[in-house]
């Protein structure tokens, strides 16, 4: 290689789409051009059984993606240059990648069994990791078996989950996906939002006496949560009489902030704590699992920290051609960097998932939503995709007719199981099937299209004939497993997680900070006495201004 084109993983990293690694998949594009994918199945029949994997409990189809051996090839050989198992040990042995923040990135840690050894700064965390898994278990079987009592000696029947971001989307999510295995006599809710919409939503029907909060943030500085749990502190204590002990018998913290917890009040020994070098959005299955815990039991919670360690070690040791996090995070950079693709479609064909790919918006876009590299410098490609979806089949009534004739490429994960859930009543299963029908139907769909010729022969007139053709080749993978477990779930997380980290790697950018949430943080706070109390806000632009007046004066102010 001449000097001048530069490796990824010198300083030329900046400028991967100068690499020659890039550059052949550029190349590699344009040959490809238009090439369809009932051309790629006409020459290469097996590739419906060939382009398949296996990891964990995962069937992952691949087949209708638009590629070929040499396209895929070419991404490993991409993936090498631009060093993503480097980095991908450097993460699993607990180094600073996490490099604006300082910090080691270690969810996977979290789900590490009790004899590892995990190190940050020398020190092996699992001990720490698992001690608070423990008091974790202790604590939701006292809540689950009644022994844990309110203020009042009433039985705990109502947990309310306050958090935002990662203290509240992973819990909310995997209590929706997994409410088949929870204790249905208890109250699972979710408050996030710092509308008071949605914490009096939450508590109006419940009783204080038999309510427990979970307070989860990591910071514990978090305006929205604290907010909202000084609320929920007063409507309980208005609720039990105002005696403030109550508070301890009925709030529990999950933090990295020791102090700040016992500022707000919560006994420090009710507080199970995690690590900074846990990230928000990675943060579920630690102490930020509480309340899916409580819900679902710690045998149940172990089998899901279970499913992560078997993605794990599938990532961190199956061959690239075998890798499965690897490949979708590949797939994604082929698409972004060469298809002009600004959007992922996450679909899950099942109703327990339907908070799953809310979950995946921040897992993915508070990571690689970046712009800047590892070391500053405006990136020359693009980042991040927009994620979005919601269950099948609601959005084939709704959005697929975008996907399905529209201008844009936007490849979709369908994800989907072949087992309804066991506690369904027979006639409510036997729908399963027509569930994946569609399920099977779209993909088809959005592959092989239908020819203008098959409309014709259809007898369809022929000025209808475009609007009722549709093209195809829309890359879709296929997620197919037998049913949804709490193993399942811990496995198509970090299945997620793993493929967000990928594509970082091969962007050269700091997948773990998030730096850009925090200036409509600042000025929230700065613009809020001016919405309470009409204060001059210094630096305010005439538009905002305007918009506070106008504010105002709604409000009758
Ligand atoms: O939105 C920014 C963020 O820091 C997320 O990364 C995080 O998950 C969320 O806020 C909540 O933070 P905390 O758990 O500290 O309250």
């Amino acid at each position: 290689m001449n000097a001048q084109q530069g490796t990824a993983s010198d300083e030329g990293r900046t400028k991967l789409t100068r690499t020659p690694e890039w550059l052949a998949l550029a190349k590699h594009r344009e040959q490809f051009g238009r090439t369809h994918l009932r051309r790629l199945f006409e020459e290469d029949p097996g590739r419906g059984t060939g382009y398949t994997l296996r990891a964990g409990d995962l069937h992952v189809d691949y087949s209708k993606h638009l590629v070929t051996d040499e396209t895929l090839a070419l991404l490993r050989e991409l993936a090498s240059a631009t060093g993503v198992a480097a980095l991908r040990e450097a993460m699993f042995n607990g180094e600073k990648i996490n490099t604006t923040e300082g910090r080691a990135v270690l969810h996977t840690a979290l789900r590490a069994p009790r004899d590892a050894v995990v190190e940050v700064d020398g020190e092996n965390v699992v001990p720490a990791v698992h001690e608070v898994l423990d008091k974790m278990a202790a604590f939701a079987d006292q809540v689950r078996s009644g022994e844990w009592t309110g203020f009042t000696g009433a039985r705990i029947r109502n947990v309310v989950n306050i958090g935002i971001g990662g203290s509240d989307l992973g819990p909310a999510m995997a209590y929706e996906a997994l409410r088949a295995f929870s204790d249905r006599d208890l109250t699972l809710r979710f408050v996030s939002n710092v509308d008071g919409a949605d914490l009096h939503e939450a508590v109006r029907d419940l009783d204080p006496a038999e309510t427990l909060f979970i307070i989860a943030s990591k910071t514990f500085t978090t305006i929205e949560t604290i907010t909202n749990a000084t609320s929920a502190r007063g409507w309980l204590l208005d609720g039990l009489g105002g005696d403030q002990a109550a508070v301890a018998r009925h709030f529990v913290a999950l933090s990295t902030n020791a102090e700040k917890v016992t500022d707000f009040g919560i006994d420090p020994a009710n507080m199970f704590e995690f690590w900074d070098w846990v990230g928000g959005r990675y943060s579920f299955d630690s102490a930020i699992g509480l309340s899916l815990m409580i819900a679902i039991g710690p045998d149940a919670f172990r089998e899901l920290l279970g499913g992560f360690e078997a993605m794990d070690t599938h990532f961190r040791t199956a061959p690239p051609e075998e890798n499965v996090p690897l490949l979708l995070g590949l797939l994604g950079v082929w698409y972004i960097g060469f298809f002009d693709a600004q959007s992922h479609a996450v679909l899950p064909y099942s109703h327990y998932l339907s908070r799953f790919t809310a979950y995946l918006q921040q897992l993915d876009m508070e990571s690689n939503g970046k712009s800047v590299d590892r070391d500053g410098q405006p990136v020359e490609w693009q980042t991040g995709p927009v994620v979005w979806g919601t269950p099948g089949t609601n959005g084939q009534h709704a959005y697929y007719q975008l996907i399905h004739q529209g201008t844009r490429v936007i490849p979709a994960d369908f994800i989907g199981f072949a087992n309804p859930l066991p506690e369904l009543p027979p006639r409510l299963a036997a729908q399963h099937d027509l569930l994946m029908a569609n399920f099977f139907a779209q993909t088809q769909a959005l592959a092989f299209g239908k020819t203008a010729d098959e409309v014709r022969a259809e007898g369809t007139p022929e000025e209808l004939v475009p609007h009722k053709t549709f093209r195809g080749n829309h890359p879709t993978t296929t997620v197919l497993a037998a049913d949804l477990t709490p193993a399942v779930l811990g496995q198509l997380i970090a299945l997620y997680e793993h493929k967000v980290f990928v594509q970082g790697a091969v962007w050269n950018i700091d997948s773990f900070d998030q730096w850009g949430v925090e200036l409509g943080k600042v000025l929230a706070k700065r613009i809020e006495p001016a919405l309470t109390e009409g204060a001059d806000v210094p630096g305010l632009d005439p538009s905002t201004t305007a918009l506070v007046a106008t504010y105002r004066r709604l409000r009758g102010r």
